[in-house]
């Protein structure tokens, strides 16, 4: 097919796409409200997973340019750590439109997931490999660092000096925005899981909302700590 002759719907592949969500429900319950309630999960889910493979990309593509460092990488890191930022702030506003999932048809449809758990998603497991959590650095950081590193840039300076730091605050900056963005997203989904099931244990057989909320804890600890200490120099230096 030429560019021509290509239309909306063949561009988007849409006749596939829109044949992916099949709500199980319909197969012992025709109420259509019932079966749009499942899809309305199922589309959750599945939009979740194609952000996470945009954020995925796009960090993926700032760790290239920590590679080179050069100041238009970085400016392209900039902009792609604030998009990563903005699709996180989309995840989150997902997870509240979920929120309006009719409760009773949840607690009748969630018998057809058996085992089937967002903790099988191998897309955010991967997040949190880039991101990391509040014990270990993640790939984007480290990758940042090394950068750093070869070409002889001290981070605890670049902190310190704040906007004087050009490019290289500005990544910071985008850093720390996905970071708190995942955050948020990770809380989001601890208040929808309580609001769903209480303290019922997850399908994937963990105890649900405890679990989560253990696990919800921010990346970027060593960034963290870094400007914490250019507050305390601040003080002594005033007082
Ligand atoms: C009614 C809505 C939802 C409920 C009740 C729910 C419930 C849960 C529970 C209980 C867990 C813990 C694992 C388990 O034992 O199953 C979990 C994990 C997870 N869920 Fe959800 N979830 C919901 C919606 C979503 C949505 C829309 C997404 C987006 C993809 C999502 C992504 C995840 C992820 C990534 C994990 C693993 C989290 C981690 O390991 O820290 N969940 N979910």
């Amino acid at each position: 097919m030429t560019s021509a002759e290509l239309t909306y719907a063949a561009y988007l592949k849409l006749d596939e796409l829109l044949q992916l969500q099949e709500p199980r429900t319909a197969q012992d319950d025709t109420d259509p409200t019932k079966v749009l309630s499942e899809q309305f999960f199922i589309v959750s889910h599945q939009t979740c997973e194609l952000w996470l493979k945009q954020i995925l990309g796009d960090l993926a593509a700032v760790e290239g340019h920590f590679r080179t460092m050069t100041t238009a990488d970085l400016e392209r890191s900039v902009d792609l750590l604030y998009r990563a930022g903005e699709l996180l702030r989309l995840l989150h506003e997902q997870l509240m439109a979920l929120e309006r999932l009719p409760l009773e048809d949840f607690a009748h449809f969630r018998q057809y997931l058996g085992s089937a758990s967002g903790a099988q998603s191998t897309q955010s497991h991967r997040l949190e490999w880039v991101l990391g959590n509040a014990k270990r650095a993640g790939s984007l950081f480290l990758a940042f660092r090394t950068g750093l590193e070869r070409t002889g840039a001290d981070l605890e300076e670049i902190v310190g000096a704040g906007v004087g730091a050009g490019s290289l605050h500005r990544v910071i900056e985008g850093m720390l925005r996905v970071g708190n963005g995942y955050f948020q997203w990770k809380l989001g989904h601890v208040g929808l899981v309580t609001k769903m099931i209480g303290e019922q244990r997850g399908t994937a057989g963990t105890s649900g909302a405890g679990y989560l909320m253990d696990r919800a804890t921010m990346p970027f600890t060593e960034l963290h700590e870094l400007r914490g200490k250019m507050h305390e120099r601040r003080q002594e230096q005033i007082g």
